[in-house]
Formats: structure tokens, sequence, C-alpha cells
């Protein structure tokens, strides 16, 4: 595998106090990367800073602020971006949603992908530099209780290959990334939807867990963010996550 090194570099992960995003921080700042790891909760991220030694830079701020994202971008110019934050639907059937519980993740998920991906068209950001947008498997399988969650997946993943192609056209050689993990109850978001799956199904959730197969811990998860953050191999374009490994799915 072709590698660029990350030892150095800076790179800005939201959604960082927990889950996933957690993960991918611990992995880049592990390959040597200045990171700048942003949430809503400022205490989780002062947990994580002493965990990794104080050598972090934290921000506690909406990553579905258009402010936000325009001042980041701005300030650190990231080699690196991970744009992972993500709200947790209301786990309920098509027919008890309300609009607004409906496009809660277009609010966030979605808004966000598009705030920070345009800000780092429009700066740009560095020729080199990777934008990785979290999507989820349940953008190519639907997510029957998660309200407008596939669907605003599945517009990040969009959004991200638009970008990939205007970064092409003005030759701009910023890489951006859609990636698609499969569902996994081992983080907060991934076990409330397992949990509510298993009470539709009527099974206990060990059932669940057992028909979704071996589950991704989120270490697993940092570890490949930090790969396709380094790795030169991989083109841009959209990668489906399982517990085997990234696939590319084409764009
Ligand atoms: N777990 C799965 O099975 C799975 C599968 C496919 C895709 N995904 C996607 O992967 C990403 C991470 O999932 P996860 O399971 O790790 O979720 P999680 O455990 O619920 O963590 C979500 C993270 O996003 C942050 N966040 C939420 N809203 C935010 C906002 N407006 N501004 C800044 N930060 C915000 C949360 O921190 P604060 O609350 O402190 O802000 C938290 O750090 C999400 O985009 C999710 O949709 C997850």
């Amino acid at each position: 595998m072709a590698t660029s090194e990350l030892s150095g570099t800076t790179a800005l992960v939201t959604g960082a106090s927990r889950g996933f995003g957690r993960a991918i921080t611990v992995a880049l700042h592990d390959a040597g990367a200045d990171v700048v790891a942003l949430s809503r909760n400022a205490e989780r991220l002062a947990e994580l800073q002493s965990q990794l030694g104080g050598s972090l830079t934290t921000v506690a701020a909406d990553a579905a602020d258009p402010v936000v994202a325009g001042q980041l971008i701005e300030q650190y110019r990231p080699r690196t971006l991970v744009l992972n934050a993500g709200a947790p639907p209301l786990m309920r059937p098509i027919q008890h949603q309300t609009w607004e519980s409906f496009s809660r993740n277009w609010e966030v998920d979605t808004r966000q992908a598009f705030h920070w991906i345009r800000e780092a068209l429009i700066l740009p950001l560095a020729p080199q530099s990777t934008v990785i947008a979290m999507s989820s498997g349940a953008a190519l399988f639907g997510s029957p209780l998660s309200g407008g969650y596939a669907g605003a997946k599945a517009a990040i993943r969009f959004i991200t290959g638009y970008a990939a192609e205007e970064s092409g056209r003005a030759g701009l050689g910023i890489r951006f990334v859609s990636v698609l993990p499969t569902l996994t109850p081992a983080t907060d978001r991934g076990g409330a939807a397992a949990a509510a799956y298993a009470r539709r199904a009527g099974v206990d959730f060990a059932e669940v867990g057992k028909g979704l197969g071996p589950a991704h811990e989120p270490d697993h998860v940092g570890k490949h963010i930090a790969d396709l953050a380094s790795s030169t191999d991989h083109a841009p374009g959209a990668y489906l996550l399982t517990p085997g490994g990234l696939k590319e799915i084409s764009q």
C-alpha cells in the first residue's frame, strides 16, 4: 500500500467525543497527526485530551453550523478532514415520525457535510488533502426505523461524489471519499438502533447482534479511516466498511 506520512500534518475530526469519532481521533493521533477534535460536549473532549496526553486540540461546537465550518477550515486548513458527527435518529416506524424527527439527520449530518465540503472546495484545502465523510450502509440498504436517516446518508455520498468531480475539474488535488459503515451495536447510536430493531422483531438484543455478524468495534473503524487518510492507493469514491474492511463501491 502506498502511503503518505500523517506525522506532523493536521487532522480535524467532527463528532470526536465518543463512538467512531473518538476512535478515529485516537488512530490519527497515534499515526502522528496533530488532531483537532470537535463535538458539542466539552467534558468528554477534555477526558479524551487527558487520555492522549494533552497533545490534542479540542473545540466544543456544533458541526452543522456554517460559521463553525468556515472559521475552523480557515484556521486549521486540515490535511485530513473527517466529517463523522451524526445525530441519533428517533427509532420509530415512518408513521410515528414527525417531519422534524424524520429530517433530523438531514439537519445535522447532511447539513454538516454540505457546509464543510463547500468550504473545503472554496478555500481551497491544499492539494493532497483528504476529506472523508461518514455516510452509512443504510444509504444502500435503507433503515426503516430511522426516519430520514438512510436518505440523509445517501445525500452525503452524493455530495462527496460531486465534490470529488469539482476537485478534479478545477485541478485542486483534494481527495473526497465517503465511507459507508454497516450497523454495529458497539456505539451509543448503533446500540440504540440494534435495540429498536430487536424490539420490533420481538427478539432479544443478542439475537439481532448475531444476525449482524461480527460487530465492528470503533477501533476497527478508526484504523481504517486512518489508513484511508494515509494511503494514496485509495481513489476518491465511496467505500463500504464492514468487519472485513473497506470495499470500493464506486462513486
Ligand atoms: N454505529 C453505527 O452502526 C453506524 C453505522 C453507519 C454509520 N454510522 C455513522 O457514523 C458516525 C458516528 O456514529 P457513532 O455510532 O459513533 O455515533 P455516536 O456514538 O452517537 O457519536 C456521535 C458523535 O457525534 C457528535 N455529534 C452529534 N451531533 C453533533 C453536532 N451537531 N456537532 C458536533 N458533534 C456532534 C457526538 O458528540 P456530542 O453529542 O458531544 O456533540 C458524538 O461524538 C455517524 O455519522 C453515524 O451516522 C454509524
